[in-house]
């Protein structure tokens, strides 16, 4: 059984004080929920801070960026080696607002994505459709072409431990999210096609959704079978909500917290 991964990004969100209030709201709640993975992915500023406080709990530290090379002449980029250092065990990888508006390529992306797993770090490759691909019937082929790209680097073994969120980028911050059918659907054809170019290994690839998630509608999402977690935008940046989020995903039996 898969452990679903509800995975917080808080996007250019929290100061260091603002994040240890958070932390300080949410983590005792959090530590007792089982049968989930938790994952909060501050700004760079806050990632060390945050670290110190998550030590010697499940939840897990992530990033929302990182630069393909260890290190370099990359002005304003951080390597994964860094992230590593800081204790980071995840970080997202081409988030729909990196694509759109920091010119981040399928290519960059496919970079990324290795690049994490070979400093140890587990990335979240985010996909998605806009709506104008989705209005012209194009939501299975784009969102196959990127996951093409993002893992063609990848061996089997790398694609068991991935995490891909079906992220629809007419659902980001929009109040509009998509229906847990469809969803469902979506990472269907995802893990599919995981699996008709990796093998069995896609069996344990986590599928998230993201877009407009909250307590409201979490459930509807979280209960689908080919949905394992949710990656969170606005409502992670309240620690009440997402903890409310954190709990609709436990699914009692689970194996909870991080896997080895
Ligand atoms: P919202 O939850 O704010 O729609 O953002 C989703 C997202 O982009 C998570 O990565």
């Amino acid at each position: 059984m898969r452990t679903p991964l509800v995975a917080a990004n808080w996007k250019m969100h929290k100061t260091r004080a603002e994040a240890a209030a958070f932390v300080e709201a949410a983590l005792p709640r959090l530590a007792v929920v089982e049968g989930v993975e938790v994952v909060l992915c501050p700004p760079y500023t806050a990632l060390e801070s945050v670290g110190r406080l998550l030590q010697g709990t499940a939840v897990r530290l992530g990033a929302q960026n990182l630069h393909w090379e260890r290190q370099g002449a990359f002005t304003g980029e951080v390597s994964p080696t860094m992230l590593a250092e800081v204790g980071c065990a995840y970080v997202i990888v081409g988030h729909s607002e990196r694509r759109r508006l920091f010119g981040e390529t399928d290519d960059r992306v496919r970079r990324k994505v290795r690049a994490a797993f070979d400093a140890g770090l587990v990335p979240i490759l985010c996909v998605g459709e806009t709506l104008e691909e989705r209005q012209a019937g194009l939501t299975d082929s784009r969102v196959t072409d990127q996951l093409a790209e993002a893992t063609a680097d990848l061996s089997a073994e790398d694609v068991a431990r991935l995490v891909v969120a079906y992220e629809p980028v007419w659902a980001i911050g929009t109040g509009h999210a998509a229906t847990g059918e469809e969803a469902n659907r979506v990472s269907g054809l995802i893990r599919a096609w995981l699996r008709g170019r990796f093998g069995s290994a896609a069996d344990t690839t986590r599928v998230q959704y993201g877009g407009s998630v909250t307590t409201r509608n979490a459930a509807e999402f979280l209960q689908q079978p080919e949905v394992d977690g949710a990656l969170v935008g606005g409502a992670s940046l309240d620690a009440e909500e997402f903890v409310g989020i954190v709990q609709l995903a436990a699914r009692p039996g689970g194996t909870g917290g991080a896997p080895g």
